[in-house]
């Protein structure tokens, strides 16, 4: 069975071929545009814009998609598409191109939650090899058990915080979510606090690692940290539930810049020292919240997806705390974690065909 995914749900537009054959899943075509270019000038994603480009750009990464070295001649036997949550334009604008598409290859269509698509490609993904896709079954640590059920899910993008226990795929309760900023959303703003380009979260990211890890960089670091003194909020740490919030964490920022001479504030080494701290408070939070989670949960393993999973530092903490506890870890490869389409043709094979179709830019995983 093939299964062909789109996504249009933000600022990516995302269309794959994802096989299933014998209990396996194979990748025949994973293509993404990107329209990060276009609304970096913004700071952020411009709706009718985005619509735009997605409609330019459908046909094209079809193409793409269908001329891969597989030469994917044939009608697929389904075609699954984002419904939500996302931008109501955007949305549309991938469920009329999918429509069309059925009827033109006469197949079913597959409504899909674009967070599931995160939760899932993650679950399936095991290390960093981008070909492979792989059964839901635990592959070490614990002997006694081979599920990874129940498991905790941290979903982290632009668009949503949550932490989901997962107690079988399509069995999900949101624990928590976020009272106002998503995670990755306050490493947009906060980068563009401080000058940093869109989206922020990789800007950030390759900031605060210029922060070399020898030992006379890490003294220097320490040094520049500590003249400028610089030490955020961890929002909701210590709460007793599982929600979140960021937007104290981008106002503590701006006060933190604004309260700085102009001179010291453009410096390299304030926004060094600021990047790695935005990062690791973010990171804290996100760590001690789902570890928490977890235990409470009796959980098997832990599932990180959404763009904000791809940073660097963050996976490294969370394998480090996995591997303690005794939790494996799934995380997608950071090429999966930002918007695709194989995502979304991956959730597509766990529900079944509609014939009503619509933009649900609330839609809620439950
Ligand atoms: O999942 P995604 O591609 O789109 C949404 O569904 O929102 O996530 C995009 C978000 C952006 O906020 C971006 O800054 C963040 O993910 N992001 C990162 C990294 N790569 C993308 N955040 C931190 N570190 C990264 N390496
Ligand atoms: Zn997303």
């Amino acid at each position: 069975m093939r299964l062909l995914g789109i996504e249009t749900s933000c600022d990516e537009t995302g269309i794959a071929i994802l096989e299933k054959r014998k209990g396996k899943f194979r990748v025949l075509a994973n293509k993404v545009s990107s329209q990060i270019e276009i609304h970096r000038p913004y700071g952020g994603v411009y709706p009718s814009l985005a619509k735009r480009e997605h409609l330019k750009n459908l046909p094209l990464v079809l193409r793409k998609v269908l001329n891969t070295k597989y030469q994917i001649l044939n009608a697929p036997d389904a075609i699954a598409v984002t419904v939500g949550p996302g931008l109501d334009p955007c949305l549309w604008a991938g469920i009329e191109f999918a429509k069309n598409l059925a009827k033109q290859w006469n197949v079913p269509l597959i409504p899909v939650n674009h967070v599931e698509g995160h939760l899932l490609i993650s679950l399936f993904s095991q290390g960093d090899e981008k070909s492979e896709i792989r059964p839901a079954r635990r592959s070490g640590g614990n002997p006694k058990s081979e599920t990874l059920f129940p498991a905790i899910a941290l979903l982290v993008s632009g668009g949503h915080t949550q932490l989901v226990l997962v107690k079988q795929i399509g069995q999900y309760k949101i624990l928590g979510e976020t009272r106002d900023d998503a995670a990755g959303e306050c490493f947009d703003k906060t980068a563009r606090i401080l000058g940093l380009s869109y989206p922020g979260g990789p800007a950030i990211a390759a900031v605060a690692a210029k922060i070399r890890s020898t030992r006379f960089a890490k003294a220097s670091a320490r040094r520049a940290k500590s003249e400028i003194r610089i030490r955020l909020p961890r929002p909701m740490i210590h709460a007793k539930d599982y929600d979140f919030s960021f937007s104290g964490l981008k106002t503590a920022v701006l006060y933190d810049w604004k309260s700085r001479p102009e001179k010291l504030r453009k410096s390299k080494a304030y926004i060094r020292a600021m990047a790695k701290e935005i990062q690791q408070a973010v990171i804290d939070v996100l760590v001690v919240k789902t570890m928490r989670a977890a235990q409470e949960h009796g959980a098997e393993s832990i599932i990180l997806g959404g763009g904000v999973a791809a940073n660097k530092e963050l996976r490294k903490q969370f394998n480090s705390q996995c591997a303690i506890r005794n939790f494996e870890l799934r995380v997608a490869p950071k090429e999966l974690c930002t918007d695709n389409g194989l995502m979304i043709a991956l959730a597509g094979y766990f529900h079944k065909p509609q014939k009503r179709i619509e933009a649900a830019p609330d839609l809620r995983l439950e």
